[in-house]
């Protein structure tokens, strides 16, 4: 009897506890969407068992179902606890009733964060990122970021991974699409600006998502080119290449970052306690969370540093890894782990903190569901579609226009070639998130609206991407004698750049050649057109091309600029975030390699040593000339302040735009540095017969300084010399 009381009262508390919970949750100060972020986390935290703690720092996937009628499936799978889903649908409905779970089955009403990956659009596809940095206009990348985020925030993704920073110097890798080139101040400013224009000034906002910077750190220096393998990167090289652009997105204020699969010089990425911890959190003092990248905890056993899964989760969250992509290594033995005492609780507490910290900045604690609003609403408007238009435009580089093949003018017949001419998925490129080919305009599509009622066009495939059918090529050399001038349109199906995606060679497909070399013997004026996600070997195609155009993959905007660039209507600006070797032999080669002892000697016997085309080469139609570099003054104390200026006429017959880049050397340091490394660039727009003076205003520790080992910067007296295109100024700087 007695018993049965005490039971009954139990009973009676619990559920008045339990109502008081329904009832009062409000009152928690965690749910007070006026205290301060610190304050609600603190709070959160202090009342979270061992069990939710860890589920907060799993990550699940769920496939990409488009019916919302079939979500009940999704709903089962994931525990109400769960921090955060890969969200692959688009229907706001489904992200909701997933929401729904998570803020009404679990305890404490903590939401999910939906990541994806939105990298060059959501579904309005804009060029692939390393187009992006050919256009040297960091604004208009960071609008087109801004876009993507609102389109997939309001589609339900509340986190994107992206920006991809990873300087990458060897084109056969196939992320080398992803990323902005081969120089870390490119990635550093478009990754910079990227993460402003995902998470605005408030990500919060129900147009903003977090950004996560990736893949930290060196991926991009995978071995021979080959994706998931062995990085050796000595810790110079890691400070001087690979880390500056992480260091300018968390001082931008990127939300996260990921984790890389590479080791680094034996070191996994996400194993790798120097850069996750001692670096990241203790130096920079990131405050958001390291998510791995896919599967790459359990991986540290393949990699060859923990024995079992268990163990992995062990040195993966004690190194800084946060949050376990798709793995369950942390949802199956982090709270052993904890209870035997190898992770500590503070560790524990931490990790949990900083997931947290980016749920309630991005609001979703006060604001978990997405408003349901139409593709239409969402999707393609029109200032999205002008964005996409302009930022294609601006990336396409005209490598080559012998006796000013180009602007195609007063041409009767043109003869549209090549298995590119009518594509419309592969000019989308990889990652293309919601990208729909049927939004395209092909270059075909870009042509018949520029050209019409001025030339005609007499279309032929010719040939495939690849394979040895030359079938076409009768047909195809029949055509092109018909006409005034050959657009060859050539390049890369979209699944040969991205993740897993490498090539033995930057050449394209010999059937593509070939085709070129039939084409040839109509004795007509050659234009080759060329989409690819990497750089491209073209010794043999340059010397049968009387003009080439990269226009990389352009995005569901490409054809039109296309055709504006070949009609005139568009003075091409882009210039090379990447160099374009002379062949695949030369790899690695970059316009920052370090000085070497023998500069003249050492070269190779059978090819020549320069690429094709370097970095930032592109032209125009019009001409520019450049004037005499003018400094402030020629010797300077580290007190003074420092102006370069250089004066740039717009020489030609048609306005354009120009970039100036700006470099400088350091001939003698206590560590050597590379020939050249850019600085600043800034991109105006020129009138023809128009001057504009170019102005650099040079900050010592920044321009001149560098960095040993462990990433400490240094300034060091003596000459430092500014380039500019083949201008020189010598600059003596003394204590
Ligand atoms: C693996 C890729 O390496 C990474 O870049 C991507 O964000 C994740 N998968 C999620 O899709």
């Amino acid at each position: 009897m007695k018993n049965k009381r005490i039971i009954c009262g139990l009973l009676l508390l619990s559920t008045i506890s339990c109502s008081l919970i329904a009832q009062g949750k409000k009152e928690y100060p965690y749910k007070d969407a006026t205290k301060p972020v610190e304050e609600r986390v603190n709070d959160l935290v202090s009342r979270m068992t061992l069990e939710e703690k860890v589920l907060q720092l799993n990550q699940y996937t769920l496939g990409r179902n488009d019916n919302v009628n079939n979500v009940g499936e999704a709903v089962k799978n994931i525990p109400a606890e769960l921090g955060s889903v890969i969200y692959f649908n688009s229907d706001p409905e489904y992200r909701n009733a997933l929401q729904r779970k998570a803020m009404e089955e679990s305890r404490l009403g903590i939401p999910l964060i939906f990541g994806y990956d939105v990298i060059h659009g959501y579904r309005t596809t804009y060029p692939i990122s390393l187009a992006q940095a050919c256009s040297w206009n960091p604004q208009l990348v960071k609008r087109a970021c801004g876009v993507a985020a609102q389109e997939a925030r309001m589609s339900g993704v509340d986190w994107t991974f992206s920006p991809m920073i990873d300087v990458a110097r060897d084109g056969r890798w196939g992320r080398v699409s992803e990323g902005y080139g081969e120089d870390p101040y490119t990635n550093a400013l478009f990754g910079y600006v990227s993460v402003q224009g995902y998470q605005g000034n408030d990500m919060s906002n129900s147009k903003n998502v977090a950004a996560c910077l990736k893949h930290y750190v060196g991926y991009g220096a995978s071995e021979g080119g080959r994706d998931y393998v062995f990085t050796e990167i000595s810790r110079q090289t890691l400070w001087d290449t690979y880390m500056l652009p992480y260091e300018a997105g968390v001082k931008g204020g990127a939300a996260t970052l990921m984790s890389s699969f590479n080791d680094i010089s034996g070191i996994p990425g996400t194993a790798n306690h120097y850069i996750l911890t001692d670096i990241l959190k203790d130096r920079w003092g990131h405050d958001g969370f390291v998510v791995s990248d896919w599967g790459a905890i359990e991986q540290l056993r393949p990699q060859g540093v923990a024995a079992d899964k268990k163990e992995a989760a062990l040195i993966a969250f004690n190194a800084g890894v946060e949050m376990d992509m798709m793995n369950n290594s942390y949802n199956n033995h982090l709270a052993e782990l904890v209870n035997e005492g190898k992770v500590s609780e503070e560790r524990l507490n931490d990790a949990v903190k900083r997931v947290l910290r980016v749920k309630f900045r991005l609001g979703l604690f006060d604001n978990p569901y997405t408003p349901v609003s139409t593709e239409k609403e969402r999707f393609l408007l029109p200032e999205s579609l002008e964005i996409a238009e302009k930022l294609a435009e601006e990336s396409m580089v005209l490598l080559k226009n012998d006796n000013k093949t180009l602007p195609l003018s007063n041409l009767s017949k043109i003869a549209v070639i090549g298995p590119m001419a009518k594509d419309k998925e592969h000019l989308l490129g990889s990652w293309a998130a919601h990208g729909n080919a049927k939004d395209v305009i092909s270059i075909y599509e870009g042509l018949e609206s520029e050209f019409k009622g001025k030339s005609e066009l007499l279309y032929v495939k010719g040939c495939d991407f690849e394979g040895n059918d030359t079938s076409g090529f009768a047909e195809a050399l029949a055509t092109a004698q018909r006409a005034d001038v050959i657009l060859v349109c050539l390049g890369e199906k979209k699944g040969w750049s991205g993740e897993n995606a490498s090539r033995s060679t930057l050449a394209l497909p010999q059937v593509q050649e070939q085709l070129v070399q039939e084409l040839k013997k109509s004795g007509k004026p050659v234009v080759i057109l060329l989409s690819s996600g990497r750089p491209l070997e073209l010794n043999r195609l340059e010397p049968l091309a009387d003009a080439m155009l990269e226009v990389w993959q352009p995005g569901i905007r490409g054809g039109n600029p296309i055709a504006g660039i070949l009609s005139g209507k568009i003075n091409p600006s882009g210039k090379l975030s990447i160099t374009f070797p002379y062949s695949t032999g030369q790899i690695p080669i970059y316009y920052n390699q370090r000085q070497s002892a023998r500069p003249h000697q050492g070269k190779y016997q059978d090819i020549p040593n320069t690429p094709l085309y370097e970095f930032a080469h592109g032209l125009s139609y019009t001409t520019f000339e450049y004037g005499d570099l003018k400094a402030s003054s020629l010797k300077v104390k580290r007190s003074d302040k420092l102006v370069i200026e250089i004066p740039v006429t717009n020489t030609g017959d048609m306005d354009g735009a120009e970039t100036v880049h700006w470099f400088i050397s350091d001939p003698v340091c206590s560590i050597s540095r590379p020939v050249k490394e850019l600085k600043y660039f800034k991109k105006e727009m020129l009138k023809k017969g128009e001057t504009k003076v170019f102005r650099f205003d040079i900050h010592f520790d920044r321009d001149f300084g560098f960095v040993n080992g462990d990433g400490e910067r240094f300034l060091e007296s003596g000459d430092y010399y500014i380039i500019v295109k083949d201008k020189k100024l010598k600059i003596e700087l003394i204590d």
